[in-house]
């Protein structure tokens, strides 16, 4: 926080040391403080980080680094409450700043330890602190809250958020439902660190992303502290509530922990006792693994017909088979890892998630990813006709709206945008490419044409222009090639 004697002083020097400048100036300088020199008072932060597909996702002025969230909720009465303690670091000066949380009642904010007011209007929560906050100062915010958590409905109809099961809970933010349970920087190109406690009555669990640092009982309610140091974005994290198998082993050094509802423990075994295996081969093709927990989540939620790669231990909605299980943990470098700067770049996540697929197939005596591709091109890898028309219905780099970022183009034709990448750079160096995009971008964000621009680095000479055009930007169905 700016203290009141150095606000006092830049005031002081501002009224002193600054000449007069002409009016037109003195209009700009009102209307940019930042740009005139360290102005008296800061501005406030974006209500939105500009995405394409979700504008008023994320906020503008700040960075998020750290996450503590600490939360009690009971399923029976579908009561959460929370405090939610963010460390951040201000990019501008600031007078306010937003948050996105939907739905709940905020009781209170704190910024340092100052009492902050604040006001509400959709998704947006904005707090005024006491004192503005310089650029680059890092700062805490507190926000205590309470209710009940929403579930979304997402613009292609499908349903996150919070999502209430038979024996508690199961919490997914893709593309926005974290807001519906905790403030935040709600846009996957703020990552940061964190650590989570949640309290439940007891004889439930809850179980997160990362490492699970604390179990205790007491008063009939027991308290989960889950942490989580590798930078994370907002959609994806998890939390689920209700009775779990748990089992705990390792796959080398790393630590796996699955969580499976009992219903579908029995067909869930086979598949997830071989995470490890999966992860050796993943390694193998994609470089090691960017974090230091594995496992999985298997929960069923009314109306969740989908899976997603929450960091670290990604969630299925009942027992996966190898093809769902390779794909999500190909995410955990392709989406989780290096992260999408966008909600347009999501074909750097679904298209490599399913690229990984064939490449497993490949590489365990199925298909080659060139036959893959070959019946995708000519229809018979669907069942009808209509299904193997969708996948050119739009360039998988520019999905024609919010409600079609997970449509077939985004996921089919992106991998097929992999395997023309391949054929025209050779095997050694695609591969090579696949390794050093996920270690150059590790823990990190990127977008498509850092992509493009990687891929011509790695293949000096190489005409990849026709690739692009037609396979990632284009219109159509690509003429064969
Ligand atoms: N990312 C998930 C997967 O393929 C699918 C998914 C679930 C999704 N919810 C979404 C994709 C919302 C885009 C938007 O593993
Ligand atoms: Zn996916």
């Amino acid at each position: 926080m700016v203290s009141r004697d150095r606000r006092i002083a830049s005031v002081a020097r501002s009224v002193r040391l600054v000449p007069p400048l002409p009016a037109p100036a003195l209009l700009a300088c009102a209307l940019v403080l930042t740009a005139c020199g360290g102005g008296v008072h800061g501005t406030p932060g974006g209500s939105g980080v500009r995405d394409p597909y979700f504008p008023k996702a994320g906020n503008g002025g700040y960075d998020v680094a750290h996450y503590g969230l600490r939360l009690a909720y009971d399923p029976e009465a579908h009561h959460l409450t929370g405090t939610a303690t963010l460390t951040a670091r201000a990019t501008q000066d600031l007078s306010a700043f937003n948050l996105d949380l939907l739905g709940m009642e905020v009781e209170q904010v704190t910024v340092g330890q100052g009492i902050a007011r604040w006001n509400r209007a959709g998704q947006e929560l904005t707090v005024r602190p006491h004192d503005d906050i310089d650029r680059d100062e890092t700062f805490r915010v507190t926000v205590r809250y309470s209710g009940a958590p929403e579930t979304v409905t997402d613009p292609d109809g499908s349903r996150e958020g919070w999502l209430r099961t038979t024996d508690g809970v199961l919490a997914l933010g893709e593309p926005t439902g974290s807001m519906a349970w905790f403030p935040g920087n709600h846009h996957p190109s703020d990552k940061a660190a964190y650590d989570l406690e949640v309290t439940v009555p007891k004889g439930l669990r809850a179980v997160s992303n990362g490492q699970l640092r604390g179990e205790t009982t007491a008063r009939g309610r027991t308290t989960f502290v889950w942490h989580s140091g590798e930078p994370m974005a907002s959609y994806l994290a998890t939390l689920a509530i209700g009775r779990f198998e748990i089992s705990r082993s390792r796959a080398g050094e790393l630590p796996v922990y699955t969580a499976v509802d009992p219903a579908e423990a029995a067909a869930s075994r086979p598949v997830l006792r071989r995470i490890p295996e999966v992860l050796r081969w993943a390694e193998r093709r994609f470089g090691p693994y960017p974090f230091s927990s594995t496992g999985a989540i298997v929960d069923r939620a009314p109306d969740v017909g989908y899976a997603l790669e929450t960091q670290s231990r990604p969630v299925f909605p009942g027992a996966p088979d190898m093809t769902l299980l390779v794909h999500e943990l190909a995410h955990q470098w392709y989406g989780d890892s290096v992260t999408p700067e966008s909600w347009r770049d999501m074909w750097l996540n679904e298209g490599f998630a399913t690229y990984a697929e064939w490449l497993w197939e490949e590489d365990h005596g199925g298909d080659s990813a060139r036959e893959t591709f070959d019946a995708l091109y000519s229809g018979a890898y669907f069942d009808t006709e209509e299904a193997g028309e969708e996948v050119w219905e739009f360039p998988p780099a520019d999905p024609p709206s919010a409600a079609r970022i997970s449509d077939p183009p985004v996921y089919w034709r992106g991998a097929m945008v992999l395997q023309k990448v391949r054929e025209a750079v050779g095997d050694a160096r695609f591969f090579g490419i696949l390794r050093g995009w996920a270690a150059t971008y590790r823990h990190g964000n990127a977008d498509t044409a850092d992509f493009t621009a990687y891929v011509e680095k790695r293949a000096p000479g190489e005409d990849l222009a026709g690739v692009w055009d037609a396979w990632l930007y284009g219109e159509g169905k690509p003429e064969r090639p």
